[in-house]
């Protein structure tokens, strides 16, 4: 019997989720399909539940559906619960819709074991206060940075965001205009929108240093502009590869029980981004 998965997404045509999951079941001898599906806001509900009717045993969901996939579930981790997100759902041996989200896990992966950066009692910068910065700052804060500092165009965001992690460890949020008082940062992570329209986010310059490591959640074939800014000054920087295969793994983990070694994916998809 093969397992069939999918990713749902607008636009989804670009998707490398096929190519890493498709490995994944090479490498551990599962037995799975795993395709692209193009939704609607308005045709989403139903596109989930008629994958699912059709034999489905789940499904990711990529942008612009995190939040919609909430919705769509029975019941929820407490991870997506408190996230308001849903990255991967799974068809439960029970018969319910359970919601996962993977994004957290997958990016600290990334940053921790393959960048061989620790987070614990680190500096952390978080740029952006939309689904994607909400979606990772609780496995961020589980590593125990010494503080995690958003900073958001709409200040007003990232001052509630941070109020609603606060429990969990030491959260603060402004606008970009108060970051010119903050010293460095260790680690300082994009996960605004501003690199798909080509704009840079106007920094201060001490932001980062030649010991910091500059992350963008997105993936490109080319260097995002705020990767570019952050090498003039002399940081490390990565983009958002290596978290889309580590939240996969998490994903197929969940699904099929196995976690699968991720190594081992890199050459392909390096191969299909010229
Ligand atoms: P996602 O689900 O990918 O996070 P989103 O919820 O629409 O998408 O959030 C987009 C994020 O990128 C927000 O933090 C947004 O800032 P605002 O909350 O102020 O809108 C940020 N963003 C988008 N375009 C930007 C730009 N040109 N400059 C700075 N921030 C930008």
């Amino acid at each position: 019997m093969i397992n069939r998965y999918t990713v749902i997404g607008q636009p989804i045509a670009h998707s490398l989720s096929p190519v890493v999951h498709q490995l994944f079941g090479e490498h551990t001898q599962r037995k799975i399909k795993y395709t692209r599906t193009e939704s609607t806001t308005e045709t989403f509900d139903t596109t989930v539940r008629d994958w699912i009717a059709s034999g489905g045993r789940g499904c990711n969901v990529t942008s612009p559906f995190k939040e919609q996939a909430v919705q769509v579930c029975d019941r929820l981790s407490r991870e997506a619960h408190r996230a308001g997100s849903v990255n991967t759902i799974h068809l439960h041996r029970d018969g319910n819709l359970v919601g996962h989200t993977t994004d957290g896990p997958g990016l600290v992966a990334d940053i921790v074991k393959n960048w061989r950066y620790p987070i614990a009692d680190k500096r952390v910068l978080l740029l952006g206060a939309g689904g994607a910065a909400r979606g990772v700052m609780q496995a961020i804060l589980k590593q125990s940075p010494s503080m995690l500092h958003i900073a958001n165009r709409t200040a007003e965001k990232a001052v509630a965001l941070a109020e609603i992690f606060d429990d969990l460890g030491a959260v603060s949020g402004s606008g970009y205009d108060a970051l010119g008082e903050l010293d460095a940062f260790d680690i300082v992570i994009n996960a605004t929108t501003s690199g798909m329209s080509g704009t840079m986010l106007v920094l201060p310059e001490h932001l980062m240093n030649a010991g910091s490591l500059a992350y963008d959640m997105t993936y490109a074939q080319r260097d995002t502009p705020f990767m570019l800014w952050a090498q003039q000054h002399g940081a490390s920087t990565a983009n958002g590869l290596g978290m889309l295969v580590e939240q996969a793994a998490e994903s197929f983990l969940i699904w099929e029980d196995v976690r699968p070694k991720t190594r081992m994916v890199y050459p392909r998809l390096h191969e299909m981004l010229g």
